[in-house]
């Protein structure tokens, strides 16, 4: 039997991943917004691009909740997304009551589903789906690593000149501008970013992914949405199909890393059971410094929030 993941928040990161889902073929996907007839066009495109595409999953678009009974996973992409000369925190009090009312309503319907948070600001939101879902830790994780991870992969692969196949990169830390490339563990090809590059150009790097998202965003006028819809159906790819990808997750910390009690980018281990395990990667002691800076910033946001 095919999985069902539902996605909700038809715009443009929602569209995305809902595409990219239904093109892995193995689940059918419902596609929830409270603009009218907007998800139901965007699901029949979708479907019609099946038979182009070759795949066969149904998509449903929806303004209800009816629909989305079952889902293995939901995935929230709901919410307001930047424009030029805001930051993810200025987003928190309109799309704190967006996510936590489109949580109350997927959960009722889909008790036993992984959520996979994406709305931004995307930490202090993985805390207000937890809180209002009432889910363990596992089942409540945000999608953000993935997407700094692939914007420092890609500068790196731009860089060298290199196949961005064979960048191994890793960004930890909150989903905003304190976030944290973890140099120590880049590798090209296996070789340690350090004897590749000289010190200032890799800084150069780090601060360009750092803000990454506003490059796009001053650009677009609006957030990039190509490489997040691709991050979050990765993510939802490892838990339906149960692969157990170490990936970089937002997760609920419980003492890892020196951090408790906050949702923060780390490596996970992502499968049916959704976080199956915090994966711990050796910092040095600037990196850690960092990703304690980083944490600081991610409390502020959620100290804002009415449901933490
Ligand atoms: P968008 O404006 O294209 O789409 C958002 C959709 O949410 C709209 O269609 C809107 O009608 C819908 N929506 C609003 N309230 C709703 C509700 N109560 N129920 C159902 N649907 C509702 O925005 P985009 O570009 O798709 O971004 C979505 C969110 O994802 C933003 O908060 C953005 O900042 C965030 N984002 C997060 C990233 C990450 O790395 N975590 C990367 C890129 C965007």
């Amino acid at each position: 039997m095919r999985k069902k993941v539902t996605v909700i928040g038809a715009g443009n990161v929602g569209a995305t991943a809902a595409q990219e889902i239904a093109r892995r073929d193995y689940a059918d996907v419902v596609l929830v917004d409270i603009i009218p007839n907007f998800p139901q066009g965007k699901a029949l495109d979708m479907n019609q691009a099946g038979s182009v595409l070759g795949y066969e999953p149904t998509i449903t678009g929806t303004n209800g909740y009816e629909e989305t009974e079952g889902s293995d996973v939901v995935v929230i992409t709901a919410g307001k997304p930047r424009s030029p000369g805001m930051s993810r925190d200025d987003l928190v009090t309109t799309n704190e009551a967006i996510v936590s009312a489109v949580t109350k309503e997927a959960v009722k319907r889909s008790p036993s589903a992984v959520i996979v948070v994406v709305s931004n600001p995307l930490d202090a939101m993985c805390h207000v789906a937890k809180a209002v879902s009432r889910f363990k830790r596992n089942r409540v994780v945000g999608m953000a690593g993935i997407l700094d991870t692939a914007r420092f992969s890609a500068f790196i692969a731009q860089a060298l000149d290199v196949s961005v196949k064979d960048v191994t990169a890793v960004v930890l830390g909150g989903h905003g501008d304190q976030m944290v490339p973890v140099v120590s563990a880049t590798t090209v090809g296996g070789i340690p970013l350090p004897e590749l590059m000289p010190k200032a150009k890799i800084a150069k790097l780090v601060e360009r992914t750092k803000v990454g998202g506003g490059e796009i965003v001053n650009l677009l006028g609006t957030s990039a949405w190509y490489a997040p819809g691709a991050a979050a159906a990765q993510m939802v790819d490892s838990i339906c199909l149960d692969e157990k990808r170490v990936l970089p997750c937002t997760v609920y910390l419980e003492g890892e890393y020196g951090i408790r009690d906050l949702y923060i980018g780390v490596p996970a281990k992502l499968g049916a059971g959704g976080v199956e395990q915090v994966v711990k990667l050796k910092l040095s002691l600037e990196e850690r410094v960092l990703l304690r800076r980083s944490a600081a910033a991610v409390r502020e946001v959620v100290g804002v929030l009415k449901k933490k």
